[in-house]
């Protein structure tokens, strides 16, 4: 058996010059956990070329799902953001990550923290019923340069809360923050700024920040990470991994080339 599904692009959207993303067929073979990404690709030269990628899809969906940016030298990216429906890419028959449920502890609100790119796991986190079974909130922060980066908004906004089955639970859980750093916006700066100072939190009208009660997924970049645990773990937060379910976990926004 081999190794890859081969799964055909259904559709494609540009988001900005930089900024793509479509979906695929899905074989019924292809289980995975809303929160984890999974190594996609195409053939060059006969041989596989694979990224790792967030699946941004929930593991309900009939499609799959990817966020991507486009690096026009990118040996994968310079030819994914090519695709056209029809076409085909590899999917990886074996998912994993950490920005899954069994990771966390439980808790009252669940904080999702992503910049750029890391906002694809939790497009697939916030359609998850599991999410709202176990939080009272569910609160998607995301961080970009620039509003033309703040894709998804629609969905997100309008899109959701009118789906069949989970419309009522995003209605009254999911609180939706978008954050801009270089340009005016009604929310501005960085997350770590806006959590340093409690901002987010008053914005949101939610308590401050507080390991007994609230749970934390984050990914972005490697500096993001960083900096985000960094604040965390001097608030006493607990990371949590597999096999060790704890206060909040990280994963980096695969920078795909
Ligand atoms: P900034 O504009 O201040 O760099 P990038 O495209 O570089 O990954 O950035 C995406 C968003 O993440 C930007 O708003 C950027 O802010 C922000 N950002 C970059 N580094 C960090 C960090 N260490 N902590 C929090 N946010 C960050």
């Amino acid at each position: 058996m081999s190794n890859f599904f081969e799964e055909e692009v259904l559709s494609v959207q540009h988001w900005t010059p930089t900024l793509f993303s479509f979906t695929t067929t899905r074989d019924s073979g292809f289980r995975f956990l809303n929160g984890q990404f999974v190594m996609i690709g195409l053939p060059v030269n006969g041989k596989p070329l694979l990224r790792a990628y967030s699946i941004a899809s929930a593991n309900y969906e009939e499609s799959l799902e990817f966020y991507s940016i486009k690096v026009p030298e990118g040996p994968l990216t310079s030819r994914l953001q090519h695709l056209k429906p029809g076409d085909r890419i590899i999917v990886g028959r074996k998912p994993t990550g950490t920005l899954v449920q069994d990771n966390l502890l439980p808790g009252r609100n669940l904080y999702l923290l992503a910049t750029g790119t890391g906002l694809a796991p939790f497009l697939s986190v916030i359609k998850d019923p599991e999410s709202y079974q176990r939080f009272e909130r569910v609160v998607l922060v995301h961080g970009c340069r620039y509003v033309a980066e703040l894709a998804f908004q629609d969905r997100i906004l309008n899109e959701l809360p009118g789906d069949e089955f989970l419309g009522e639970d995003v209605t009254a859980k999911l609180l939706y923050y978008p954050t801009v750093t270089r340009e005016p916006f009604r929310n501005q700066g960085r997350i770590t700024a806006l959590l340093e100072a409690g901002k987010l939190e008053a914005d949101l009208g939610l308590a401050p920040l507080d390991p007994q009660h609230d749970r934390v997924m984050i990914c972005g970049s490697p500096e993001m990470l960083a900096d985000l645990k960094r604040f965390l773990d001097g608030r006493g937060f607990i990371e949590g991994n597999h096999g060790e379910p704890g206060q909040y976990v990280i994963e980096k926004a695969f920078a795909q080339k």
